[in-house]
């Protein structure tokens, strides 16, 4: 029998296949502290995590049985890669399950900004009517700048075109002529982007070359009045930097679904003018969850029973 440990929510779906392999042994908690999941990995042949488990190099040190990490979602940012291949363990991830809902969440974020979404709500329920106040802006004619053509970058941009709006984008890794398939003007260089767009949106992974992408230097080239969205991972723009650039007003609005720190205890960014925050609901929906849990958990089965690698 193979022993997977499950630490954060994972759907049914999912679970019933695990359930129903009768080579497979489910060990399912949540809430555990770093030293009780380094515990119960002891005796694990397999781990599913979603974002809420952090596999950092204590908790993987010396652990004979673990084989497999499975990330149920995309981003890989909560596991000690490096440490994991020191000890032998294959990381794997459930690249696509969540593209569609996500850039669902970064469309309905790029349209809350435009209209004011967020506070004709809150002042709604103060009792207000604040019509003139909170007058918003078209979407459709404007152009929208992506960084990060990948599942969810593309994605976005195919809802915005549909929306009437220009996309513009950057990625060191798409070549203009397959960007221009998707009807997308690729820029060179993110300084020259980030000066042309009234919306901006990033879609990268966190890496050394992403960290404070957005940073007060580029907003301070942007056009006056941009907005610019992160549902992708925090850090990626500088939350002080943004929360400066709201507060002068250059940047009209920010919308972010991920923080540097998750839940933030620095709320800076969050009380900033014209911020709309939303806690890391891009792949919050049933449909993502579903899929990532299901491949999640065909993947895990599929390395165990039948030493098959994918998405590693
Ligand atoms: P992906 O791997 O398909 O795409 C990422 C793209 O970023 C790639 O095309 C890559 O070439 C590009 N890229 C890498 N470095 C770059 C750089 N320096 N500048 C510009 N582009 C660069 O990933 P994806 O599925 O599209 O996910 C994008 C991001 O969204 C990830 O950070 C992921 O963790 C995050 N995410 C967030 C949620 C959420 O709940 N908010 C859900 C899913 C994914
Ligand atoms: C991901 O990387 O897939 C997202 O952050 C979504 C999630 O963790 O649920």
């Amino acid at each position: 029998m193979y022993r997977v440990l499950i630490t954060d929510n994972l759907s049914p779906a999912g679970l019933k296949i695990l359930e129903d392999n009768p080579e497979i042994e489910l060990d399912i908690r949540s809430g555990l502290s770093p030293e009780e999941v380094r515990e119960a990995l002891k005796s694990a042949d397999g781990i599913i995590i979603r974002s809420a488990t952090k596999l950092t190099e204590e908790v993987l040190k010396d652990q004979p049985r673990l084989k497999a990490i499975v990330r149920a979602g995309v981003g890989v940012d909560n596991i000690d890669r490096a440490a994991a291949t020191r000890e032998g363990i294959v990381v794997m991830n459930t690249p696509a399950g969540n593209t569609t809902s996500t850039a669902e969440q970064t469309i309905a974020l790029m349209m809350s900004l435009a209209r004011n979404i967020g506070p004709a709500y809150a002042t709604m329920k103060e009792g207000k009517w604040e019509r003139k106040k909170l007058t918003g802006t078209q979407v459709a004619g404007k152009t929208l700048a992506i960084i990060g053509l990948g599942r969810i970058g593309l994605s976005v941009a195919q809802r915005a075109q549909g929306l009437e709006m220009k996309v513009i984008g950057y990625d060191p890794f798409m070549s203009a002529e397959r960007a221009a398939e998707y009807g997308i003007e690729l820029y060179k260089e993110v300084d020259e982007l980030v000066k042309h767009c009234d919306f901006l949106t990033v879609h990268t992974p966190l890496t050394d070359e992403t960290r404070d992408l957005i940073n007060a230097e580029r907003i301070a080239t942007m056009r006056p009045g941009v907005r610019i969205i992160n549902c992708a991972r925090g850090g990626i723009v500088n939350e002080d930097d943004l929360a400066d650039a709201l507060e002068s007003g250059k940047v009209a609005g920010a919308a972010c679904d991920v923080f540097t720190q998750e839940p933030p205890e620095n709320r800076r960014l969050i009380d900033a003018p014209n911020m709309l925050a939303t806690p890391h609901l891009g792949a919050s929906t049933d449909e993502a969850q579903e899929m990532v849990a299901l491949e999640a958990a065909e993947i895990i089965s599929d390395f165990l029973t039948k030493n098959e690698i994918r998405h590693a």
